[in-house]
């Protein structure tokens, strides 16, 4: 056989999915893994595939079989193992060659790793896969970071195995070193915030209206159909379908309601903070998370206080536009972080491109993603999404929706963290004066911070000393 074109190194879930992805797409591969045991499996359950295929049975003959320069992919936790990966790769490298970390790493350890490496004259190069086994399989949306130089590598590798939207692949150069990584990361917060609205759905209609399981997912199923059609609202569709062989409930009543995090939902609202920006959906979807791990608190704190809830009733045709509008708010906000750090990383980071290759592949591709693509095509006064004609309208038409329910919801008892926090980011961003002169005000009273007046005179400081 001829030589591989690249080299992937662990095969875990994604790790197997991308190779085989890759060997159906006639591309050569060279995999291994820590244990020698997972290459042998692997070559099983590639079938046929195992012909483009060659497995090696350690790290070291991994990287001697690549052509230079040679393309390593590590499918690994990009924490410590991917140090420990890189101190073991670095002596075995030339200059020229790529190491990519394919896992969500944390970009501040991609910009890192991007300096050491180059300090060798090797490129390593950050990329977000979204889409889980099934997309690593068939077609992930990919954000790739890095330098341009190893993206004119990679990409025929990459743009075969990616998703395609009308036939276009779901895979673009974002930016230099951890761009990738970075847009991942506020990919998986939108995530967060997208699932947490479904759930505060599915407990108005559930507990609220009393509907069925099965009536609710019919529901998903038909809004699937129409323009809240999207990944998170097909599964949920599909999800709420499901009964439990055990018990004969329906699935979701079995499991307990208590959310996992691997991280990286915390990371988009960290470096949100940091970069003194803002995600309210998002925080309030990662609280939502936490808040039910804490499943014995929430136990006393119901006996003590009690955990009924009124039914409500609202006109389900409301429910459509005050979602589009509530989920609108979510890509504002995500792109809102996207910018700030695209300026502070001099990353220069294209929406448009972000928005097209969110279309397939990826968890958070929805059908108003298109939309979105079209409103970043267009000078859009100060980057914010809400302000293109389009989407202004979907606002426009949903938020007065959005307001009825949620103010249903919060009368009745329902915590709706997601859905309100919208509201309260789009009527801060719709007042030209708001509440901050205030605030200045009481910085100034106890910390003698000084503030800027509305009429320009050179006056810094309130009389309350005088
Ligand atoms: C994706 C997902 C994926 C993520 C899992 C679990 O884009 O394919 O975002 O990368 O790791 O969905 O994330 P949590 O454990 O943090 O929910």
């Amino acid at each position: 056989m001829a030589d591989p074109q690249i080299g992937v190194y662990g095969l875990g879930t994604m790790g197997s999915a991308l190779a085989l992805n890759m060997a159906e797409n006639g591309i050569r591969v060279a995999v291994s893994n820590r244990s020698p045991d997972a290459v042998t499996a692997f070559l099983t359950e590639a079938g046929p595939l195992a012909d483009t295929i060659t497995g090696y049975t350690t790290f070291e003959a991994l990287v001697a079989a690549l052509p230079v320069p040679r393309v390593l992919l590590a499918m690994i936790p990009s924490t410590g193992p991917m140090d420990s990966l890189l101190d073991k790769v670095i002596p075995l490298l030339a200059p020229g060659d790529t190491v990519i970390d394919a896992g969500n790493a944390d970009f501040h350890d991609t910009r890192r790793r991007t300096r050491r490496l180059e300090q060798h004259g090797l490129h390593f190069v950050g990329i977000g896969v979204s889409g889980g086994e099934a997309g690593a399989r068939h077609g992930p949306s990919i954000m790739v970071g890095g330098a341009e130089e190893s993206w004119k590598q990679l990409r025929p590798i990459l743009q075969p195995i990616a998703a395609k939207y009308d036939n276009v692949p779901c895979v673009a150069h974002l930016g230099a070193d951890g761009a990738g990584h970075f847009v991942k990361t506020v990919h998986n917060g939108i995530e967060y915030a997208d699932m947490q609205l479904i759930a505060e759905v599915f407990d108005l209609l559930r507990n609220g209206l009393c509907w069925p399981t099965t009536q609710i997912a019919q529901q998903f199923t038909t809004w699937n159909d129409g323009p809240l059609g999207s990944y998170l609202f097909e599964i949920t569709g599909k999800v709420l379908g499901y009964s439990d062989s055990h018990t004969g409930q329906a699935m979701v009543d079995v499991i307990r309601d208590a959310a996992g995090q691997k991280g990286t939902g915390r990371w988009t609202v960290i470096e949100a903070v940091k970069l003194g920006q803002s995600a309210t959906m998002i925080e309030a979807a990662i609280a939502a998370r936490s808040w039910s791990s804490e499943k014995e608190t929430r136990k006393s704190v119901a006996e003590a206080f009690g955990s009924q809830r009124k039914t409500i009733e609202f006109d389900m045709d409301d429910l459509e536009p005050a979602l589009m509008a509530a989920r609108v708010m979510e890509y504002a906000q995500g792109f809102r972080i996207l910018e700030a750090a695209s300026q502070t990383y001099d990353w220069e980071l294209d929406h448009k491109r972000i928005a097209e290759i969110w279309r397939a592949g990826c968890i958070i591709r929805a059908k108003m993603l298109d939309d979105i693509a079209d409103a970043f095509g267009s000078d859009l006064p100060h980057h914010q999404l809400l302000m293109a004609p389009y989407i202004e309208q979907i606002v426009k038409t949903g938020v007065p929706r959005l307001r009825k329910i949620v103010s249903m919801a919060i009368a009745a008892g329902f915590p709706v963290p997601v859905l309100s926090s919208a509201l309260s980011w789009f009527d801060t961003m719709r007042q030209p004066r708001g509440t901050a002169g205030l605030i200045q005000a009481q910085r100034d009273f106890f910390g003698h911070h000084g503030f800027d007046r509305i009429d320009g005179i050179d006056e810094h400081h309130g009389p309350w000393w005088e």
